[in-house]
C-alpha cells in the first residue's frame, strides 16, 4: 500500500490561503474555518481531500460482519430472531451511536451514509437494520450549518482542547440559531463509534486532554478512528500519547485501551497521513 503513497507536500498540503490560515498556530480558529466555510468543500476536493471516505471505509469495515455490533440479527429467509455472538459493545439495540468530532461541514457522515446504503443494498449489514444516531461537533457552528442535509442528528459547537465531558463545566448556550451545548457536552460511555477526521494536528486540537476525554466517551468496546497528518505524529506529543494507549499501563490513559492499529494512506494531493484505530476494552 505505501508505495503509491505521495507525500511531496510533506504534510502541509497547498490547498489555498485559508487552508495556510487554518494551519497557522497563531490565528483563531472558530474564526478562520467560520469565513471558509462556504468554500471549504469546493476547496477540499479540488485537493483531492480523501481522508473522509478512508474513515468512512474504515467504519464500514468495522460493522461487517457479527463483530462489532451486539444487535439481533433479523435473517432475511426464516424471519426468526437469532442473536449475534456478544462480542464487543454493550448495547442491546440496533442504534449504533456515532461521534464525529471536529465534524466540519460533515464530509464524513457523507461519505458514511452513502457506502452504508450500498452496503445495506448488497450484503449482510442490511440484516442487522442498524438505526445509526450520528452526532457531531466542531468549534466552527458556519461549518456545521452544512451537516444538517448530511445526516446529522445533533450537532454541538464545542472547543475540543477544553473538557467535554459531564458534568464538567456543562453550559448550554443557543448560537447562531443551532441547539448547541458548549463544553461539556457528552457523558462517559456514550458512544460505539468515534471519528476525528482531519482535525487534530497542533495547530487545531491537540492530543491532550482530548484523546483520554474521547476515550472515557466511548462505550466499552467501541472504536475511535482518528487520521493524524504524518508531521503531526512527530510533533506536538501525539507520538508519545498513541505509545502510552498501546502501553496500557494501570492507571494511565492506556488503561482503558485494548489494542491500536495505524496505517498510512493519502490523506490530500502529497500529504501522507496516518489513520489510526483505538479499541476501547470491553
Ligand atoms: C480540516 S477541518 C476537518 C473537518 C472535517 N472533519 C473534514 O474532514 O472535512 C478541521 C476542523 O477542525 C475544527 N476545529 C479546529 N479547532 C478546533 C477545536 N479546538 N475544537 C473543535 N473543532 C476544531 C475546524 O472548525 C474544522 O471544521
Amino acid at each position: 500500500m505505501s508505495t503509491a503513497l505521495d507525500n511531496s507536500n510533506e504534510g502541509h498540503g497547498k490547498a489555498s490561503a485559508m487552508h495556510a490560515a487554518a494551519m497557522d498556530k497563531k490565528t483563531d480558529k472558530q474564526a478562520v474555518y467560520n469565513a471558509w466555510a462556504d468554500k471549504y468543500d469546493q476547496e477540499l476536493a479540488e485537493n483531492n481531500y480523501m481522508a473522509p471516505k478512508a474513515v468512512a471505509k474504515a467504519v464500514l469495515a468495522e460493522l461487517r460482519g457479527d463483530k462489532f455490533v451486539d444487535i439481533q440479527m433479523v435473517t432475511e429467509e426464516s424471519n426468526s430472531e437469532v442473536t449475534t455472538t456478544v462480542t464487543d459493545c454493550t448495547s442491546t439495540s440496533r442504534d449504533l451511536e456515532i461521534l464525529d468530532a471536529g465534524c466540519g461541514t460533515g464530509l464524513f457522515a457523507e461519505e458514511f451514509f452513502r457506502m452504508l446504503k450500498e452496503e445495506e443494498e448488497n450484503t449482510a449489514l442490511r440484516a442487522k437494520q442498524l438505526n445509526v444516531h450520528m452526532s457531531g461537533c466542531d468549534i466552527s457552528p458556519e461549518m456545521m450549518k452544512y451537516c444538517f442535509q448530511r445526516g446529522y442528528h445533533r450537532l454541538d459547537v464545542v472547543d475540543m482542547n477544553k473538557s467535554m465531558i459531564l458534568p464538567n463545566s456543562f453550559e448550554s448556550v443557543s448560537f447562531n440559531n443551532y441547539n448547541t451545548v458548549r463544553n461539556g457536552a457528552y457523558p462517559p460511555n456514550s458512544f460505539h463509534i468515534i471519528t476525528v477526521v482531519g482535525t487534530f494536528n497542533g495547530s487545531h486540537v491537540k492530543p491532550t486532554p482530548a484523546i483520554p476525554e474521547l476515550m472515557k466517551m466511548l462505550k466499552p468496546g467501541g472504536v475511535m478512528l482518528l487520521t493524524l497528518r504524518t508531521d503531526a505524529l512527530r510533533e506536538h506529543g501525539f507520538a508519545e500519547v498513541l505509545e502510552e494507549l498501546k502501553n496500557g499501563k494501570s492507571g494511565g490513559i492506556g488503561e482503558e485501551c485494548d489494542k491500536v492499529e495505524i496505517e498510512q494512506f493519502q490523506f490530500l494531493v502529497g500529504v501522507v497521513a496516518e489513520l489510526v484505530k483505538v479499541w476501547k476494552k470491553k
